[in-house]
């Protein structure tokens, strides 16, 4: 059967208190519309339906979506209900119709497609669930036999109706069939003056048509956001259901609580995840890395056994098996460490390619160089790369020894086994196997 997934994302969210629109504010980095159209894109057969009210453009080129997505627009937000029914001439005949929110980030694919399931043409299905708070949303209406006969909004219910503790998530799916019949019948003589998509299911009840509830307990897959309260609460279910996904796989963290996923991360096995790292972008963690507190890895790709010691910073670079970075290293952008590297504390590596074994263990800046392998770079460093117009390149030697407290004026070439004294600035080349001294001779003068 063919699927017409629904996205509603036309709402305003003024309880966000944002000048971004709701279903762009991000979760994990991510807005919340992109988590549901990337779960209900791998829904087989189907095509997806997002309404969009004023944000449209700003909406469509911040998301990616299918490229058969139907946009379609609300001009003015008048309910859920109203929303779909924008929706209707595209919908194709005998599908089924998925109705899902744009501010609903954390369904999963598995309970869509259950409710699919279970969906024919002459139900309609409900994914509902038990609120320990259900402030804000519908509640399920239930008659003595426990049938389901509607929905009331919390605006609209009374005293005892605001008690019922069992509550519409907003997915629902049916027939496209009783939707072209039920939408049209839909009033806004209600608290909101607005048109609920809920009361579809008592014109399914009218029609004396079955209604399916799929109860998902007080699970929190169907949380949605509509303030910066729900949104920072749904941050960290997020953030722990990441945090348990990988530990199936084998990661370990100090504290779940206590780590950000901001992005598309891998990670290997037997890897260990200390407190307050934050994992952005496209990062990759090969097997038995070490990923010590407050380390925050952006776009980068570390291979097995990397070591990263405290509060370092590794943007757009590649670090070889069994390196180790820090504690307090900046890497990258641009920096490409082959294995065994060591950066340590206080060293900056921009733009610049590393080779094997060297080390630069103390206080050095590294920029637009190429160090081959087993180079020594004493403490204070520094690649002077700016000549105050342009960036300039170094490049050194295997088993070259830079002296602690060197400048290397760039462009420059440092031969092989060289080494540099102390203390020098350098701004001629040195070939291969001289010792290079730029710095006064030490005179000692007798004491008066
Ligand atoms: C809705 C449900 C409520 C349910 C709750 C679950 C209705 C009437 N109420 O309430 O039963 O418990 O979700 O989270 O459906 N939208 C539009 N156009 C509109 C209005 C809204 O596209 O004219 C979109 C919003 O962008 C949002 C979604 O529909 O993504 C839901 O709207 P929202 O205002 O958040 O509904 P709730 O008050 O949360
Ligand atoms: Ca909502």
């Amino acid at each position: 059967m063919n699927v017409d997934i629904i996205i509603l994302a036309a709402g305003e969210g003024k309880r966000m208190q944002s000048n971004l629109p709701k279903v762009l504010q991000p979760l994990g980095n991510k807005p919340l519309l992109q988590h549901v159209i990337d779960t209900c894109s791998q829904i087989n057969k189907s095509k997806l339906h997002i309404v969009v009210g004023g944000h449209n453009k700003l909406i469509q080129s911040s998301v990616k979506a299918p490229r058969s997505t139907n946009w379609v627009l609300q001009r003015k937000q008048l309910g859920t209900g109203h929303a779909v029914k924008q929706t209707l001439s595209s919908l194709r005949p005998n599908s089924c119709v998925v109705v899902v929110y744009g501010d609903g980030p954390l369904v999963r694919i598995k309970t869509l497609k259950k409710l699919i399931s279970r969906t024919s043409k002459d139900n309609l299905s409900l994914l509902t669930f038990e609120a320990s708070n259900p402030k804000g949303l519908g509640r399920i209406i239930r008659q003595s036999n426990s049938k389901v006969v509607g929905i009331v909004e919390e605006k609209d219910a009374s005293v005892s109706e605001r008690k019922i503790t069992e509550v519409n998530s907003g997915i629902m799916a049916t027939s496209s069939k009783n939707l072209k019949v039920w939408l049209p019948q839909l009033k806004n003589n209600n608290a909101a003056k607005e048109y609920y998509l809920t009361d579809v299911v008592s014109c399914c009840h009218n029609e004396e048509k079955s209604i399916t509830v799929i109860n998902l307990g007080n699970s929190e897959e169907l949380l949605g956001a509509n303030d910066a309260q729900e949104l920072q609460n749904l941050e960290r279910i997020y953030q722990k259901e990441m945090a348990k996904s990988f530990i199936e796989k084998g990661v370990k963290f100090a504290d779940v609580n206590r780590v950000d996923f901001r992005g598309e991360i891998v990670i290997g096995k037997n890897v260990f995840i200390d407190i307050n790292v934050v994992l952005q972008g496209n990062v990759s963690l090969g097997n038995d890395c070490i990923i010590s507190a407050g380390a925050v890895i952006k776009d980068s790709k570390l291979n097995k056994k990397v070591k990263v010691e405290p509060y370092s910073v590794i943007e757009n670079s590649q670090i070889g098996d069994n390196s180790s970075i820090g504690p307090f290293a900046h890497v990258g952008p641009g920096a490409e460490l082959e294995q065994g590297v060591e950066v340590g504390n206080f060293v900056e590596v921009k733009r610049s390619k590393i080779g094997k074994k060297t080390k630069a263990k103390h206080l050095a800046y590294i920029g637009d160089g190429a160090l081959e392998a087993e180079i020594n770079v004493g403490a204070g460093t520094i690649f002077v790369n700016y000549d105050g117009k342009n960036k300039n390149k170094t490049k050194v030697g295997s088993n070259a020894f830079i002296g602690s407290n060197s400048s290397l004026v760039a462009p420059l070439i440092i031969g092989k086994n060289s080494m540099i004294g102390a203390g020098s600035v350098i701004t001629k080349n040195v070939s291969e196997n001289k010792l290079a001294l730029g710095r006064s001779k030490q005179k000692n003068i007798k004491k008066r």
